[in-house]
Formats: C-alpha cells, structure tokens, sequence
C-alpha cells in the first residue's frame, strides 16, 4: 500500500470530531491538508467551532450528526458522509462514553450502550469504510487501560477491550486495502467536570510522571495513517501507564 506521503487530498471521517481529542484529531488533519467529515451527536456549536477552524486550515469540511448508540446510526452516517464528501480515505472512530459503573451490579442498559458506541459502531463504520473498495486506514480510539482492569468504569472497559480486538480482526479481515490501527490514549485530558488539579493530581503515577496532551495524540493518530507497513497495532500514548496494569492503585 502507497504510505500518506501527504495527507492533501485526502477525506476523513472523525467520529465526536467536535471537541476534545476529537477536535485535536480533526484539526491536526486539516492542517495536514485533509478534508473532513466532522461527526458529532450533541455538541452543534462546538462541531460549527471546529469547522470553521479547519475551514480557516484550508479544508473542506462536512459536518453530521448521529447517535451512535442507534444500531442503524453507522451505515446511515457513512451513507451521507459518502454523498457529502465523496470517498472516504480515512476513518477515525473517537466518539465515546465514559461512564462509571462496577461488575457488581451492571446493568445489560450499560453494557449495551457501551457495546453499541464503543465495539458496534466502529465496526459498523470500518466494515462500511472497506466496502468502498479502495485504500484507506482506520484509527481506532482505545484507552491505555484496556488491557487492566478498570473496575470503575466496567461497562466503557468492555466496550473498549472489545474494540481492541476488532482492531487487531479488522487488520486482517481488509489487508491489503485496508489498514487498522489504534491509539490508546492514558491521561490526556481531565474528564467532564473535573479541572487541571485532576491531571496534576495522577500525573506522578505515571512512569513518565507527566500527563500528555491531545497534540500528542494527534501525532500519533497522523504517524498511524502514514505507516504503510503497520497493522493491527495499538499505539500507547501514556507515559507508560499500561506497563503498570492495576498496581498502583
Ligand atoms: N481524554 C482522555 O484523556 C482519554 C483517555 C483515554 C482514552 N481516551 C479515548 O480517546 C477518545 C477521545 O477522548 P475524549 O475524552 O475527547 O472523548 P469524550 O469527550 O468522552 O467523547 C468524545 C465524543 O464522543 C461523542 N459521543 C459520545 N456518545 C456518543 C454517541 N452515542 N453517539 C455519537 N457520538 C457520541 C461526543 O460527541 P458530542 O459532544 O457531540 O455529544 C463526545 O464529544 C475516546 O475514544 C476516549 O475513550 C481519552
């Protein structure tokens, strides 16, 4: 497969493209020269803000909505980025749930919410992204923890360890047109209604003893898309959390 030599020309779908990681992701590829297909369920405003961003980057971009916990929702917004964009080249599945909830307790509602935006949707999305028939690659967006137990969040833990394989499946199942990779983010930002003293407060626990930021995400997100010889890998960007397991705690 030809590597991204440049990303100019190129289309991108990002799914929860409108804020956060997400909105690092999108704009890092705008600045590549990419256009984009901005995904988004309920952040309208933020989704306008970054496009008009990547606008002022040079890109084209598209903007939709959907509610990936909607089974149908996926096939639907390839359907339309499709009409909007054009073929698709690159797919990057960010849109998440974070939820708390433990095994003791959990409830099919949780799981199933977090099978269906975590595991079913990016599949759904991929499968869509191969059937065009044509070169791309996909980024999945998993967690540092995904492979430790994170008994606070189960349901969100589960959603992305089944990610993880899907990941590792997919490569296989679309090589050679095809690549499919991820990202497994550690502390990057602090999540909703938590401040800077949360990440100040973890970042010892760390190896590196830092947090990261979305930048670096974004980097390794771009670094993926441009490797034409790797597949089926999950690129950590943690400051070595994932060596730790649950030990720390
Ligand atoms: N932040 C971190 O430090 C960190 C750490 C580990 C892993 N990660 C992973 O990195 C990715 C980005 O992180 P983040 O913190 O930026 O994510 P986030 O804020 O938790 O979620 C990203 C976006 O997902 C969208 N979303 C949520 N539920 C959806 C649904 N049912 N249908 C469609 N879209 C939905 C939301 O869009 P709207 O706002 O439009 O509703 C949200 O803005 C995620 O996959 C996350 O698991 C992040």
């Amino acid at each position: 497969m030809e590597p991204f030599r440049t990303f100019r020309g190129k289309t991108a779908l990002v799914t929860g493209g409108a804020r956060r990681l997400g909105r690092a992701i999108a704009l890092a590829l705008a600045r590549e020269g990419a256009g984009l297909v901005l995904h988004y369920r309920s952040s309208c405003r933020e989704a306008r803000r970054t496009a008009e961003e990547a606008r002022k980057l040079g890109a084209a971009v598209h903007i939709l909505q959907a509610d990936l916990e909607d089974p149908a929702a996926p096939e639907e917004l390839f359907r339309l980025a499709l009409e909007a964009a054009g073929p698709l080249d690159i797919l990057v599945n960010n849109a998440s749930e974070y939820f708390p909830d433990r095994m003791d307790g959990l409830r099919w509602e949780n799981l199933s919410r977090s099978m269906k935006v975590h595991a079913f949707a990016p599949l759904a999305l991929i499968r869509a992204f191969a059937a065009q028939g044509r070169e791309g690659a996909v980024v999945n967006l998993l967690d540092a923890r995904v492979l430790d137990y994170d008994k606070e969040h189960y349901s969100y833990h589960l959603g992305k360890a089944v990610l993880l394989s899907i990941t590792k499946e997919a490569a296989l199942e679309y090589a050679p047109l095809v690549r499919v990779n991820a990202v497994a983010p550690g502390l990057i930002l602090p999540p909703e209604g938590e401040g800077q003293d949360y990440l100040d407060r973890l970042a010892p626990t760390n190896p590196l003893q830092t947090h990261g930021d979305p930048a670096q995400v974004a980097r390794a997100v771009l670094f993926l898309l441009s490797a034409p010889f790797v597949t089926g890998q999950a690129l950590y960007v943690d400051g070595g959390r994932n060596l730790l397991g649950g030990r720390h705690e």
